[in-house]
């Protein structure tokens, strides 16, 4: 059974959610666990982020939630030893509609998983609150927030907060905040630091003390189907990834 199952969510998009959940598993693979990373948006980032061309994935997220194949059957390797990804792609964009008609519709995911055997899943969601995410709030027993160090930044937080008490409340009491973490955080603007001392007020403890820095080397490393550690493992970026990964280890043993 797999101990750890973490939601990379917030809705606001381009926060950096696909980014660490990308590198914070590569990271966790490369210290020999073996990690599941699963694409639960439809833009299937996550999974040409990894080198796999999404729109030549014949089976799918989708086909999962849909009880049409099984976790083992979906699951492919990565090029990164014990890191695994279960594809996403635009056929998933339907999903939110196909799945309001189904019963127990916030479990199919959850429901899906039940044989899954990794150290760590890592879901990463969509920029929503539609019942892609609620299926991932439902799945797992961890929430990663990543929070961009921006002027917005704590925008949309509260209802994102008061989302997973909502599922807490109803389909996973056991769903716990692991942490929030922020990034392309830059420390020649000023506002950055604003927003670091805002979120560490409103989040304590939950704060991670990495903070991921703005880097353009992880910008692109997806588009070479890369991690930041094949890219540059020297970058500002890649060290940043690996001592988050770290940290988030010793929340989650
Ligand atoms: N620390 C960083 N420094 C520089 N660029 C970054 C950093 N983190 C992410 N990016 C870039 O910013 C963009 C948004 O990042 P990412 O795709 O990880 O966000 P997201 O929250 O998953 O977006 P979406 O909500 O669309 O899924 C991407 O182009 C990514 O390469
Ligand atoms: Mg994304």
């Amino acid at each position: 059974m797999t101990k750890t199952i973490i939601a990379m969510v917030n809705q606001k998009g381009g926060v950096g959610k696909t980014t660490t959940a990308i590198n914070v598993a590569a990271q966790l693979a490369a210290d020999k666990h073996t990690v599941l990373l699963i694409d639960l948006d439809p833009q299937g980032n996550a999974t040409s982020g990894l080198g796999i061309p999404k729109e030549q994935v014949q089976l799918t997220i989708l086909d999962l939630l849909r009880e049409e194949a099984t976790l083992a059957n979906l699951v492919q390797e990565t090029h990164v030893a014990k890191l695994y990804v279960l594809p996403a792609n635009a056929d998933l964009a339907g999903a939110e509609v196909e799945l309001v008609n189904k019963e127990r519709r916030e479990f199919a995911l959850s429901k899906g998983l039940k044989t899954a055997d990794y150290d760590y899943v890592i879901i990463d969601c969509p920029p929503s609150l539609g019942l892609l995410t609620i299926n991932a709030l439902t799945a797992a027993n961890s929430v990663f927030i990543p929070v961009q160090a921006e002027y917005y930044a704590l925008e949309g937080l509260s209802q994102l907060l008061n989302t997973i008490q909502a599922v807490k409340a109803s389909t996973n009491p056991s769903l716990e905040l692991l942490g929030i973490a922020l990034t392309m955080f830059d420390k020649r603007n000023s506002l950055s630091e604003q927003v670091q001392t805002e979120v560490e007020n409103y989040f304590g403890d939950k704060l991670f003390k990495t903070v991921i820095p703005r880097n353009v080397r992880l910008a692109e490393a997806p588009s070479y189907g890369k991690t930041i550690y094949e890219h540059d493992r020297w970058s500002k970026g890649a060290r940043a990834y690996k001592a988050l990964a770290k940290e988030l280890r010793t929340r989650t043993t």
